[in-house]
């Protein structure tokens, strides 16, 4: 009895396994009989349609699954990420004011218009998508490893685009002042403006604030500075989703002329968000005597333009902009180079609060001394 049973349960796993072979034989002789067209100018069948769409849908969700929407100032981000997606993201999916390219079109999956995207996805999920890019689509990954916080300003962006019309995209990509306070404020500098509408776009003119406060103000650095920094940009020693590509392009005689000009102009302020007066003074005194227990020097020491010209000013900076840098080098990021390693000893050094106070304290400096600015100068060391 027992003895027929196994004999049937053999021959039934002897049939399956001769038709699975035979499956794979047809499949190869298939593939390599280039019967197949992988033409893009040829539509997919719906059901080839059908399974990509769900198999896309299915990796997402559940790649996405564990992904924290961080809390944040979205507002704020909403221009950054739009000026971005402008430049590195307009030419395939289209955006308010432009139509996709015919080129465009014809890639197969055609990259949709995103407009509605954000009430398709979950801000997790676009997040997700915006990171890792979709394999076998076209569409990229992010460029800067590991800079989350920048994919986020482009979901920012994405989520308001539903409600944004052209006029509201056309200001935002364009850095026209953002409000009438701005528009008002004594932000006078007669100075030319020949700088490239492009990088103004994201870093402010001698009159429209950047973008955003995670976007570093340029006006007024040290040049050596500025000039490694994109130098770093572009050899991937510096990681930055949005630099990274705008630094690629340019050439080694075009970085010399940006960081001159940007260098010889007048700082521009932002506009600080007002903090309370005991953090202040705790800031000034970790700027001014570091804190010698924890072995944290002093960072005017370093910083105010008068140690080394390869010291960036921070005078000029956002607060959000420099505890997002501080951050970089505590995760880890940013000490690729012997510069970047010396900041990361001391970044490592500070607790939050430290952190929250010292940069409100250097943001607050641009306000009190403008006028015995070091000049940044020339060239660099
Ligand atoms: C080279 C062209 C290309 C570029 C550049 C590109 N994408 Fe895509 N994108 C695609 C393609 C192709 C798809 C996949 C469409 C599909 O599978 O149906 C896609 C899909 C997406 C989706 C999912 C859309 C949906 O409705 O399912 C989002 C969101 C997206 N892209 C955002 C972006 C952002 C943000 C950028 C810029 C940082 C960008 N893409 C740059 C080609 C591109
Ligand atoms: C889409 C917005 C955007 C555009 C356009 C852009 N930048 Fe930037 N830039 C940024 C952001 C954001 C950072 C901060 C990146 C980081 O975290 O390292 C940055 C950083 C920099 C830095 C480093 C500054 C510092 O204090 O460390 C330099 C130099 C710079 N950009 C120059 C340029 C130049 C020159 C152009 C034009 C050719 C340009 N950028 C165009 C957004 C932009
Ligand atoms: C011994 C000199 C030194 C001291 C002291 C120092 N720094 Fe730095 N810091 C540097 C150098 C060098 C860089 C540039 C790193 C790079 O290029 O990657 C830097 C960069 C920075 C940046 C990034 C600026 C930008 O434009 O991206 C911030 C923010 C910063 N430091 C904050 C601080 C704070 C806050 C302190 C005090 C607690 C401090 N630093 C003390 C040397 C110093």
């Amino acid at each position: 009895m027992i003895g027929v049973f196994v004999r049937r349960w053999k021959l039934i796993g002897l049939v399956a396994l001769g038709t699975v072979a035979l499956l794979i034989f047809l499949a190869a002789i298939f593939m390599a009989s280039g019967v197949y067209n992988v033409a893009a100018s040829e539509r997919h069948f719906l059901v080839t349609n059908k399974l990509l769409a769900f198999t896309l849908q299915r990796s997402i969700e559940t790649h996405s699954m564990f992904v924290e929407v961080p809390k944040q100032n979205e507002e704020d981000l909403v221009p950054l990420g739009a000026n971005h997606f402008s430049s590195a993201c307009a030419l395939c999916h289209g955006s308010p004011t432009e139509r996709r390219n015919a080129v465009v079109l014809r890639m197969l999956p055609t990259p949709p218009p995103l407009k509605e995207a954000a009430t398709k996805w979950t801000p997790a999920q676009l997040f997700w998508i915006v990171k890792h890019g979709l394999k076998y689509t076209g569409m990229p990954a992010w460029p800067g490893a590991q800079r989350d916080d920048e994919v986020w300003a482009v979901v920012a962006f994405l989520r308001r685009l539903p409600d944004m019309d052209r006029a509201e995209y056309r200001r935002l990509v364009r850095a026209e002042p953002r409000t009438e306070s701005e528009e008002r404020s004594p932000l006078v500098f007669e100075q030319k403006e020949e700088l490239p509408h492009f990088c103004s776009r994201c870093h402010g003119t001698a009159s429209t604030l950047p973008a955003s406060r995670r976007v570093p103000a340029l006006h007024g650095q040290s040049a050596g500075y500025l000039k490694r920094a994109l130098e770093e940009y572009r050899n991937g020693t510096r990681s930055s989703g949005f630099m990274e590509p705008v630094a690629t392009n340019l050439t080694a005689a075009q970085i010399d002329s940006l960081s001159n000009e940007y260098a010889e102009r007048d700082p521009i302020h932002t506009a600080p968000v007002p903090k309370d007066s005991r953090s202040l003074k705790r800031g000034r005194a970790i700027a001014e005597i570091g804190i010698r227990e924890s072995g944290i020097p002093p960072c005017l020491a370093c910083h105010s333009g008068r140690a080394s010209k390869q010291f960036p000013i921070l005078r000029g900076l956002s607060a959000d902009y420099m505890m997002g840098q501080l951050s970089l080098w505590r995760r880890g990021l940013r000490d690729e180079t012997a510069y970047g390693a010396i900041m990361a000893v001391i970044a490592n050094r500070l607790n939050q609060q430290q952190i929250r106070d010292v940069t409100a304290y250097l943001e607050s400096l641009q306000n009190k001394h403008s006028a015995d600015r070091p000049s940044a100068g020339r060239g660099g060391e």
